[in-house]
C-alpha cells in the first residue's frame, strides 16, 4: 500500500498527540534537581560523539580537556537548538494564524509551542548549569531565521523541522542512555526526547498530507530546504569556536574534525532515521542531492 494513504487525517493526528501530552507532559522547572552538583570527571556527551573523538588530537589530551570539549560541544548543540527552536515557535504560530481555533491541530500547535518554550528555557539553565557561555550563531543565520517564518509552507516547513529535530533526537537518546554521563544531562535530554516523539510525528504526517498536493516546486524547494539543513548541521557541530574555548587550535581542531571517520559515522547515524523517512517521501534526490554529499550525512 502506497504509504500516504496510511495517514491519518489531521485531526485524528492530532487528538491522540495531545492525549499523549496530556498524559506524559514535564516541567523542567521542578522536574530537574537543578542543586545537583556537577560530577566534576564525567563527560557531558557520550565520547564517541565527540567530534575529534579516536583523532590524533584526541589522543594527545588529556581526560579533563576531553570532559571540556564534550562540554563545549553540548552547549553549542543546545545553543543552536535553541535558535531552531524559536523559528519553530515562529512557523507553528504563523501557520495557525487564520485557521480554526476550534480543530485539535490548531490546539496540537499550541501544545507544540508551548514545549518548545519549555525547552528554550530548559536548555537555557543547563547552559548555565554547566558553567558554558551560549554560543551566538553567525549573522546571516539570525537573518535567515528572521525570512524562514515567512516563506516556509507545507513540506518545505516540515522538512526543516524535521531536519532540526529528528538528528538531534537520534543523538540525544543515545545521551539519555549513556550511564557514565553527568546525571542532569541526562535528565535533560530524557525529557526532551519524550516531547519530541510527538513533534516528530506532527511533522512526519502532516508533511505527507502536504506532499500529495505539492506542485513540482513545492517539492523541489522542500528538498533544497532539506539539503541546506544537513549542511548546516555539519557545519555547525565543527564549530571552531567550541575548539578555541576547550583550549584547542580551533583551525587544527575543525580540519581534523571533519576528516575524522569516527565523527562521519557518528553523524550519518544521527542523520540516518531522517534520511530514511524523507527518502521514502521523495525529498531526497535531483540538483540538491549534491549538497547533501557535501554535508557528509548521506551514508
Ligand atoms: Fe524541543
Ligand atoms: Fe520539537
Amino acid at each position: 500500500m502506497n504509504r500516504r494513504t496510511e495517514v491519518p487525517n489531521r485531526e485524528t493526528t492530532a487528538q491522540r498527540l495531545q492525549l499523549s501530552s496530556a498524559k506524559l507532559s514535564y516541567d523542567p522547572d521542578v522536574d530537574i534537581d537543578w542543586d545537583a552538583p556537577l560530577h566534576p570527571d564525567k563527560f557531558f556527551i557520550p565520547e564517541q560523539l565527540i567530534s575529534l573523538y579516536g583523532t590524533e588530537l584526541w589522543d594527545r589530551m588529556t581526560q579533563q580537556q576531553r570532559i571540556e570539549l564534550s562540554k563545549q560541544e553540548m552547549v553549542n548543540t543546545i545553543s543552536v537548538g535553541i535558535w531552531f527552536e524559536t523559528i519553530l515557535m515562529q512557523m507553528l504560530l504563523r501557520m495557525t494564524y487564520r485557521q480554526d481555533p476550534t480543530t485539535r491541530h490548531v490546539h496540537y500547535a499550541y501544545t507544540e509551542v508551548a514545549d518548545e518554550c519549555r525547552h528554550s528555557t530548559m536548555f537555557g539553565r543547563l547552559i548555565e548549569k554547566a558553567g558554558g557561555r551560549p554560543y551566538r550563531q553567525p549573522l546571516h543565520w539570525y537573518a535567515l531565521g528572521q525570512v524562514l517564518p515567512f516563506i516556509l509552507r507545507g513540506p518545505s516547513m516540515w522538512a526543516a523541522t524535521l531536519m532540526g529535530e529528528e538528528v538531534f533526537d537520534v543523538l540525544q537518546r543515545d545521551t539519555m542512555r549513556d550511564e557514565n554521563l553527568q546525571p542532569i544531562v541526562r535528565a535533560v535530554m530524557r525529557i526532551h526526547v519524550t516531547e519530541e516523539a510527538r513533534h516528530v510525528r506532527y511533522a512526519r504526517e502532516d508533511l505527507l498530507r502536504g506532499m500529495v498536493k505539492a506542485s513540482r516546486f513545492d517539492k523541489e524547494f522542500a528538498r533544497l530546504v532539506a539539503a541546506e539543513g544537513a549542511m548546516l548541521l555539519a557545519t555547525t557541530l565543527t564549530r571552531p569556536l567550541q575548539y578555541k574555548r576547550a583550549g584547542l587550535d580551533p583551525r587544527e581542531a575543525r580540519r581534523q574534525a571533519w576528516e575524522n571517520p569516527h565523527r562521519k559515522a557518528a553523524a550519518q547515524h544521527g542523520a540516518s532515521r531522517v534520511v530514511g523517512f524523507l527518502s521514502e517521501a521523495d525529498l531526497i534526490g535531483g540538483p540538491t542531492e549534491r549538497i547533501w554529499r557535501r554535508s557528509g550525512l548521506l551514508a
